[in-house]
């Protein structure tokens, strides 16, 4: 096996999981929202990340039908019940819009990384076409990653006043 090859598989492979990654931000998106509506900008950025989501998932597939592969049903399949249980965790936690919000700052640090990955992976395996895609998907993680961050603050006291009326 040629080296362009092996790193071809793995890059297969890691299409295949940040293709999961996405499809389980989708899932935690839409079991989080309905809870999230006494923050409207909150809610209104989830809305907007999650139709993202679905839009970088398909993505994935795309570049991964280009490649003469598919994604695989199984894993989505778990990691779609992962899903459902990382949705549902800090669900009734009386402060569960933070526990959410710093859950997703982590997952979010996780998406722009893995996609950095990709990146590479995808010189390696003589794909470099397919970084403008890549690429374009890991600047709205970052976007993402950015207003969370820097609302954090605005997104406590809001709570706090939530919590006091
Ligand atoms: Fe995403």
């Amino acid at each position: 096996m040629s080296n362009v090859k092996q790193a071809m598989d793995v890059y297969l492979d890691g299409l295949r999981n940040q293709h999961a990654v996405e499809m389980q931000a989708v899932g935690t998106i839409q079991n989080e929202m309905p809870r999230m509506e006494p923050y409207p900008d909150l809610y209104a950025k989830m809305k907007a990340d999650h139709e993202r989501s679905v839009t970088q998932a398909a993505r994935l597939d795309d570049l991964l039908a280009k490649h003469g592969s598919s994604k695989s049903v199984i894993k989505q399949a778990v990691t779609g019940a992962v899903a459902t249980v990382a949705g549902f965790i800090h669900v009734g936690a009386d402060d569960e819009v933070l526990k959410n919000v710093l859950a997703a700052i982590g997952y979010k640090a996780y998406e722009i990384s893995s996609y950095k990955v990709l990146l590479v992976l995808a010189d390696a395996a003589g794909a470099g076409d397919d970084k403008p895609t890549l690429e374009q998907s890991m600047k709205e993680e970052q976007e993402m990653g950015d207003w969370l961050g820097s609302n954090l603050p605005n997104l406590v006291q809001a709570y706090l006043g939530w919590k006091s009326a």
